[in-house]
């Protein structure tokens, strides 16, 4: 049976084309990791149609991983991930949740976890609250296999990208929860080094055992808080996903809501351009936002920004929910400086 070392040299010379799967309609649609949430119907559809399926190599490629042992956690994947074909043939597979190798026994599996000095990312820890939520930064090529490995594991999850190989490029800023036994990832995103679009976010994930607990909100605050710090406006990198989407959608909306009821409270006007700055968005994303919510009215020539009754009342209903924020001040992050002729990067 393959461990990761036998079959791989520590993942670090998979070939990612070898492990294509062989396109059978009767097994590809996702099975629903989220039914304990009910809306079965609505996320089936969110996940099988619009933009996750918008690459079209991607989607002959069949769920090749039934089940994953992750820490504590068994994980069912929802697409195809490019492990090494061997691995398709196993019932379980193994995931160290610190160091992010995988097995395909439990015996290599075990050996391993009696070995592994890793408790935590492999990177500079950025950000630290006190409900025990950290965040690391990690350089891609400096640790090229744990990016790798943590791109596999987000693959099973992500249908369009498919960024898995060629991490040099990106910072990888990964979210975990501490316990006694170490930092457990929750989710994380990626960003480029230098984005030619503006992205400040190129793939991000909450793990499936922690979605819909508020953990997708804090990924992508604290990825606007970094565009805050560098001083630039940043969007997600296209196409979303449906649940990235309806994910961001909800971050777009409840920030401007918020920004835009507290100007009215202090009879301040605001603009397009004065939103985008405040919360680092594009200006576009802003006017997306606003459109889709109904808010922006062509009013005698001139368009206004108005906030309909329903939203003031939704906002009402989502302060009485417990929300996990970032706090800014806890940050301490000064943006990379890189260095051309060597393509490395200094702090
Ligand atoms: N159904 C309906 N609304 C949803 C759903 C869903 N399944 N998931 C998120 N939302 C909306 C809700 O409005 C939610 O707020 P609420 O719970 O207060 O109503 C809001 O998004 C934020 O939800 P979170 O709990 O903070 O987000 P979560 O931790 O679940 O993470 C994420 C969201 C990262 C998109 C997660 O669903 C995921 O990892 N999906 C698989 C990978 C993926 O598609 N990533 C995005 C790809 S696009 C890109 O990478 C740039
Ligand atoms: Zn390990």
């Amino acid at each position: 049976m393959p461990s990761q070392q036998e079959s791989l040299g520590a993942g670090d010379d998979m070939d990612i084309d070898e492990a294509d799967g062989v396109p059978d309609s009767s097994v590809a649609a996702p099975r629903d990791p989220l039914s304990e949430f009910g809306r079965e119907a609505e996320i089936e559809k969110l996940r099988t149609s619009g933009s996750m399926t918008q690459n079209p190599a991607e989607i002959s490629r069949i769920r090749n991983i039934s089940r994953v042992q992750f820490g504590k956690f068994d994980l069912f994947p929802w697409y195809f991930s490019p492990y090494p074909e061997a691995f398709s043939a196993e019932d379980v597979v193994y995931i160290c949740e610190f160091c992010l190798s995988y097995y395909g026994d439990e015996v290599s599996f075990r050996r391993h976890r009696l070995k592994c000095v890793l408790h935590h990312p492999p990177g500079n820890e950025v950000y630290r609250d006190d409900s025990g939520i950290s965040f690391f930064e990690i350089d891609g090529r400096r640790q090229r296999t744990w990016c790798r490995n943590l791109c596999l594991i987000s693959k099973m999850f992500l249908d369009h990208k498919t960024l898995y190989y060629d991490v040099d490029p990106f910072l990888f800023y990964v979210m975990t929860a501490k316990s006694e036994h170490g930092c457990h990832l929750i989710g994380y995103f990626s960003k480029e080094k230098e984005s030619a679009d503006g992205y400040n976010v190129a793939c991000i994930m909450t793990l499936p055992q922690f979605q819909r607990q508020g953990y997708g909100r804090l990924l992508i605050q604290f990825s606007y808080e970094l565009s805050k710090i560098e001083g630039k406006l940043g969007s997600p990198e296209k196409p979303l996903s449906d649940l990235g989407l309806l994910s961001y959608r909800q971050y777009w909306s409840e920030n401007i809501l918020e920004l835009l009821i507290s100007s009215y409270e202090k009879e301040e006007s605001v603009t397009i351009e004065a939103l985008s700055a405040a919360l680092a968005m594009t200006t576009q994303d802003v006017e997306h936002t606003l459109q889709a919510l109904k808010m922006q009215v062509y009013h005698r020539g001139d368009h206004k920004i108005v906030i309909p009754e329903a939203l003031i009342e939704q906002r009402e209903k989502q302060k009485l929910k417990r929300r996990r924020l970032i706090d800014p001040e806890k940050i301490q992050w000064k943006p990379p400086t890189f260095t051309a002729s060597t393509r490395t990067w200094g702090w």
